[in-house]
């Protein structure tokens, strides 16, 4: 088990800068490794990254993002640690964190809070068991000697490689017709709301949820479906651009608003996973944070639906 002690260096006080030349050519490969790279003639000694160096070329990927405002981060373990290997979740459970270290890792890029609420429990004092249950998970980060920060904001937003694109590909969709921020619509071929919620079950049953809820008219036919990022997916946003089928999480859809409003006019919400949803979009997040880190070894952890599914 290594220590958070270990293999740290100084913040820096400026922007960071991720290469270093040791011979005049410019090349495209600036980032992170550990060690002397050789490029035929030339030869770099490339700077390592630090957990903070890579969160903040994370945050700059959006750079209207406001620094003040994001909850992109690092959550906890030490900023300044320089990254050994990385592991992308979209979820940092317990478990995950553990499966991180026992793949190398020393560094957690996690979608999703670590500490039961979206400020992590710094902003509003919550029930004392979250509390408890974040001094726990304190202890566990450090005996792992992790580090773990998140890329939430960015990746929401990120156009072709953040989440609605890379969900909307997961579900087969293909290419937005309408996109405005978080909200995707997609032209399909006509079909009744049961048989596109089925085709919808087949694709999300790789991720861990074979059945989906469907509220509305399941034979109304449809020929837009909407869907959003995370939250960002309220099903009556989804109807005023032009849905006739909304997909929705499970954490923002409430049965008895949306569901009973669904129920009585006929429209079809279709409503998933949250992590369904968002663990799809963690292989680019990986592919974006390889670029940046050349050299260094970037797992995915993968994870889909957050509950296990039983049936009777
Ligand atoms: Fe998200
Ligand atoms: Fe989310």
């Amino acid at each position: 088990m290594r220590t958070a002690q270990q293999k740290m260096r100084p913040a820096p006080q400026a922007e960071p800068s991720y290469g270093e030349a040791t011979s005049p050519v410019s090349h495209r490969n600036r980032g992170g490794t550990l060690d002397a790279c050789s490029f035929g003639y030339y030869e770099y000694r490339l700077r390592s990254m630090t957990a903070l160096e890579l969160n903040h070329a994370l945050r700059a990927l959006w750079p209207e993002l406001n620094p003040e405002k994001t909850v992109d981060r690092i959550i906890a373990g030490n900023p300044d640690q320089v990254i050994e290997a990385v592991a992308v979740c979209w979820m940092p459970y317990s478990e995950a964190l553990r499966q991180a270290v026992a793949l190398g890792a020393n560094t957690v890029v996690a979608h999703e809070p670590t500490f039961y609420d979206h400020w992590e429990l710094r902003q509003e004092p919550q029930h004392a068991r979250f509390h408890e249950a974040k001094e726990e998970k304190q202890k566990l980060i450090e005996e792992l000697g992790i580090t773990i920060m998140r890329c939430h904001d960015v990746w929401d937003i990120l156009p072709e490689i953040g989440v609605p694109h890379e969900w909307g590909r997961f579900l087969g969709l293909g290419e937005p017709s309408k996109r405005e921020k978080y909200y995707h619509v997609y032209s399909v071929e006509p079909a009744p709301a049961i048989e596109w919620t089925q085709r919808l079950a087949s694709k999300t049953k790789s991720a861990g949820q074979a059945t989906l809820q469907l509220y509305g008219d399941p034979q109304r036919v449809v020929t837009k479906i909407g869907i959003g990022t995370g939250c960002a997916s309220a099903g009556e946003t989804l109807f005023d651009m032009g849905a006739d089928l909304a997909v929705a999480v499970d954490d923002i859809s409430r049965s008895w608003i949306i569901g009973e409003y669904c129920n009585d006019t006929g429209n079809p919400l279709v409503v998933v996973s949250h992590g369904v949803s968002e663990a799809c979009a963690m292989g680019s997040l990986a592919e974006k944070i390889r670029e940046l880190l050349p050299g260094v070894t970037v797992n995915v952890i993968p994870q889909g639906a957050g509950y296990r599914e039983i049936t009777g």
